[in-house]
């Protein structure tokens, strides 16, 4: 097979390394890509759909696999299928469950699917009300695509109040105009992926993710600052009461809706006292969670999104070692927030010799024989070992080589996992 791979971070490194062992795999190529991508494969700078379509057709593409969210959202994925090239990833409609907070909760409703009560709201002193009404905590979202930070989860009216300014103000742009006002779920945030091909869903994998900056998950809501996998907490029986409750009755409403659904479905869930609810989906591979799965994957890679892509998953190829795995994401000084760039990262190769570890590039650019960051976050270290501990010492002793006083990273990626596995 040759294989095209979309976007441009740690993610997409972890799905190709992943595709460069894969024995079905001839070729890998990346757009964008990144110059740590660049190192391992072929990166094409091109972005526009038509520029893709062509480079598909001329590079005698087999399998596309669109790995962020804004191209399929965009309607790239209907654009290469009407080409008649195989693509991983959902149609612009499907997409929906991510784009629209809206569409999939109007889906939960109509499906039964376990989710946190909700009112939407076009107008900020409706709104208001609905707050004064409710109580804290609660929490507030732009609907839409607002880069991960829409959402406040309120403990003080004033807050919540504050949220809903934010969003009508337009902080968040066409993504605010519109308010979704949730019942704050309590419990324990799991990160669950399905594969989907076309009729049904089938369990992938199971991950948590740090989403707040700083240890102790204080500070600003990030993409992800680290992860591990697989989830102490997500049993085999867990994992059926997720696809029964929650996975399952998605895609039969979805296809109900006349909605296929091909790729992966990354469901954010909340482990609560009455059972697991949803907190939102998103129609590709998490990041950093994916980095930590795919690290863990033993099957063949390119065989199995190809078969979730031509529509009947080939479950042979679904088979994990039992390690665990942890990924520690190395971001610039100020990320969230206005961060470093061009500063310069040394020692990389030593760090990725420590046994057990690889590392990811998300944001890094190449000058000469030097690496300089480029983006807010910027490198994945990523061990595996027998067990969490051991996985966690072996992540962090790779961190420690890595020669970069611009950098940051958590000290307490998967603390939690060794709290909860006791
Ligand atoms: P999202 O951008 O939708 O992933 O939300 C960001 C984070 O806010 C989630 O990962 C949760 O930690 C938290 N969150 C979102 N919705 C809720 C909710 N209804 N109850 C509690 N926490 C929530
Ligand atoms: N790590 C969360 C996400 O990919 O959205």
């Amino acid at each position: 097979m040759r294989i095209l791979v979309i976007g441009s971070g740690g993610r997409e490194h972890a799905i190709i390394r992943k595709l460069l062992t894969s024995p079905t795999c001839e070729f890998v190529a990346c757009a964008p890509g990144n110059d740590g991508i660049a190192q391992d494969t072929t990166c094409v700078d091109i972005f526009a759909h038509t520029d893709i379509c062509n480079y598909c057709r001329r590079e005698e593409i087999d399998l596309v696999i669109i790995g962020n969210e804004e191209p399929l959202v965009m309607g790239l994925a209907d654009r290469l299928r009407e080409e008649n090239i195989a693509v991983f990833g959902p149609s612009e409609a499907a997409a929906q469950i991510e784009a629209s907070k809206e569409f999939t909760k109007k889906l939960c409703d109509k499906y039964n699917i376990p989710t946190a009560r909700y009112a939407v709201f076009d107008n900020r002193e409706e709104a208001r009300a609905y707050v004064k009404a409710q109580g804290v905590p609660i929490v507030i979202k732009a609907d839409g695509i607002a880069a991960g930070k829409g959402v406040t989860v309120a403990t003080r009216e004033a807050e919540a109040l504050t949220a809903i300014e934010h969003c009508f103000s337009g902080a968040f742009g066409q993504a605010g105009k519109r308010v979704i006002i949730e019942e704050c779920l309590v419990g324990e945030e799991v990160s669950f992926f399905a594969l989907c091909d076309g009729m049904s869903a089938t369990p992938f994998a199971s991950a948590h993710d740090h989403k707040r900056a700083y240890d102790n998950d204080l500070g600003p809501n990030t993409g992800g600052m680290g992860s591990f996998s697989p989830s102490p907490l997500v049993s085999s029986q867990m994992e059926e009461t997720i696809m029964n409750t929650i996975i399952q009755p998605t895609i039969e409403g979805l296809n109900k809706e006349l909605i296929r659904y091909v790729g992966v479905l990354f469901a954010g869930l909340m482990l609560t006292k009455d059972g697991p609810k949803l907190i939102e989906y998103n129609c590709r591979f998490g990041d950093p969670e994916t980095q930590a799965i795919l690290a863990r994957y033993t099957g063949d890679l390119a065989k199995l999104l190809m078969s979730c892509a031509q529509g009947a998953i080939d479950r042979e190829q679904l088979t994990f070692s039992s390690d665990a795995a942890v990924c520690v994401v190395m971001a610039a000084s100020g990320y969230p927030g206005e961060y470093t760039k061009n500063t310069l990262i040394q020692n990389l190769g030593n760090a990725a010799n420590v046994y057990g570890v690889s590392i990811l590039h998300a944001g890094t650019s190449r000058a000469g024989d030097q690496w300089l960051s480029r983006g807010g976050r910027v490198l994945n270290v990523i061990a595996t070992a027998g067990s969490v501990r051991q996985a966690r010492y072996r992540a962090y002793e790779s961190v420690d080589m890595i020669d970069w006083p611009d950098g940051f990273c958590r000290r307490d990626i998967a603390a939690r996992a060794l709290q909860l596995v006791g």
